[in-house]
C-alpha cells in the first residue's frame, strides 16, 4: 500500500493591519490585534465562525483573543505591529498558531511556512520569528461563541521569512510566465505603511528598499481633518475606512450629505506624489546598469492610488510606458498567495 507523507504549504502576510492566510484553497484575513480575554454574552452572537471568535491558549495556561474577537471585544488590546515593524515575536507567534489552526483538516498536520514580514523588520527579529515557529507546538484553540475546544498538534518543517512585497513579486512573475529575474520595484500600500522593495537581477536590495507612513490610513486622516473643518464635525479616519473602500465620494455627516469628492482626488494625488518621491530616492541607491522594467503596485491602497500612480510613475520618468505598472489582481492577498507558491517550491524539492 502506498504511503505518503503530506506537507502542505502555506503561505502568510503579516501586515500592520491584517494578516493574510493561503492554504489551498483557503484564504484568510484576520485584524493582526490580539487582545486579554473578556468573557461574556457568548451564546448570542450571530457570526459562529471559529475566524471571528478565536481564542488561544498561550504558554501559561492563559486565553488570549485573537483577530476579530480581539479588536471587537477585549479591553486590553495590542496591535502585533506599528510603525512599519512588528512588534513582539511572542505576540505575532501565537497569532500565526491560531491562525493555522484555522487551516487543519485533522488534529495533526505538517506544514511548510512561508511568511511576509514589514520591510523594517531586523533580522535579528525575522530570525526569531522563524526558529520559534519551526518544530512541533500543540495548539489548543477555542471558538468563543459556541464554547467549542479543539486540541491539535502541529509540525512546522520549515519557515521562509522575507519581506512582504517579496510575495506578490514572486506571485506577479510566476503568474505572467516569466521565467527571468526582472528588475522591479514593488510598492506595497497598506493601511498604516507604504513599503518599498526593490529588486536587482533576481535580489532584494536592502539600501534600496524602506517604509514610509503614507498609505491609505494618510488618505482617510486628511478626509477627517478636512470634514472637521467644514462641518465641525468629528469623524475618526477609522468610520471613514468603508466609505473609501466602498468608493463614496459622499459621506453622511450629522444628517447632511457632504461631498468629499474633491478632498480624495487632491489627497489621493499628495499622498501617491510622497510615494513616488520615495521610490525615486532609493532607486539613486541602485547600481548603475539596474533597468526598472516593472512597477508592482499592491496592497489595499492600490484601489485608490493605482490609478495616480500609474501616471505619476511615468511623469516621474521611472517607466516608459502605463504598461510597465502592474496592479495584481487580487491585490490585498497577492503577498500572501506569492508566498503560499514559494512555501510550495519547498516541498517539491523535498
Ligand atoms: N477595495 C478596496 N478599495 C479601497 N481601499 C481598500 C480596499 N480594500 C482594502 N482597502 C484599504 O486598504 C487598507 C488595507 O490594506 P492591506 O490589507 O494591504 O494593509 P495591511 O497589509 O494590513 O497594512 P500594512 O501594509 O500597513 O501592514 C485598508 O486601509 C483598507 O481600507
Ligand atoms: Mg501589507
Amino acid at each position: 500500500m502506498p504511503v505518503a507523507e503530506i506537507t502542505r504549504a502555506v503561505g502568510v502576510d503579516l501586515g500592520t493591519s491584517t494578516i493574510k492566510i493561503v492554504c489551498g484553497d483557503q484564504q484568510y484575513k484576520i485584524p493582526s490585534v490580539i487582545g486579554s480575554p473578556n468573557p461574556g454574552w457568548a451564546g448570542l452572537v450571530q457570526d459562529k465562525s471559529l475566524l471571528n471568535n478565536l481564542i488561544i491558549e498561550d504558554s501559561r495556561g492563559q486565553d488570549v483573543y485573537i483577530g476579530e474577537l480581539a479588536r471587537l471585544q477585549s479591553e486590553i488590546r495590542k496591535s502585533l505591529a506599528s510603525e512599519g515593524k512588528m512588534k513582539s515575536i511572542d505576540n505575532s507567534l501565537l497569532a500565526l498558531k491560531a491562525i493555522l489552526s484555522l487551516t487543519m483538516q485533522s488534529n495533526y498536520e505538517q506544514f511548510v511556512v512561508a511568511t511576509g514580514v514589514p520591510i523594517a523588520t531586523g533580522v535579528e527579529e525575522s530570525k526569531t520569528l522563524s526558529k520559534g515557529l519551526k518544530g512541533t507546538h500543540d495548539i489548543k484553540v477555542k471558538n468563543d461563541a459556541t464554547g467549542e475546544v479543539k486540541e491539535m498538534k502541529i509540525l512546522v518543517e520549515q519557515v521562509l521569512v522575507a519581506p512582504e512585497p517579496y510575495g506578490t513579486y514572486w506571485h506577479t512573475l510566476r503568474s505572467s510566465g516569466v521565467k527571468t529575474a526582472v528588475d522591479s520595484i514593488i510598492v506595497d500600500i497598506g493601511h498604516g505603511t507604504t513599503d518599498i522593495l526593490c529588486m536587482y537581477k533576481g535580489s532584494m536590495m536592502r539600501a534600496a528598499s524602506g517604509s514610509i507612513e503614507e498609505a491609505t490610513d494618510s488618505l482617510t486622516s486628511a478626509l477627517s481633518r478636512a470634514i472637521q473643518e467644514k462641518a465641525g464635525k468629528i469623524i475618526r479616519p477609522f468610520d471613514l475606512m468603508t466609505a473609501i473602500e466602498q468608493g463614496k465620494r459622499t459621506v453622511l455627516v450629522g444628517g447632511k450629505a457632504l461631498d468629499i469628492g474633491s478632498a480624495i482626488d487632491q489627497a489621493v494625488v499628495s499622498i501617491a506624489d510622497i510615494i513616488v518621491d520615495e521610490s525615486n530616492r532609493l532607486l539613486n541607491n541602485l547600481p548603475p546598469d539596474a533597468w526598472i522594467e516593472k512597477v508592482i503596485v499592491c496592497g489595499g491602497g492600490s484601489y485608490t492610488f493605482g490609478k495616480y500612480l500609474k501616471q505619476a510613475f511615468f511623469d516621474a520618468n521611472i517607466v516608459k510606458s502605463f504598461e510597465e505598472v502592474l496592479v495584481p489582481e487580487n491585490a490585498v492577498m497577492s503577498n500572501a498567495l506569492g508566498f503560499e507558491m514559494i512555501a510550495t517550491t519547498k516541498l517539491t524539492k523535498k
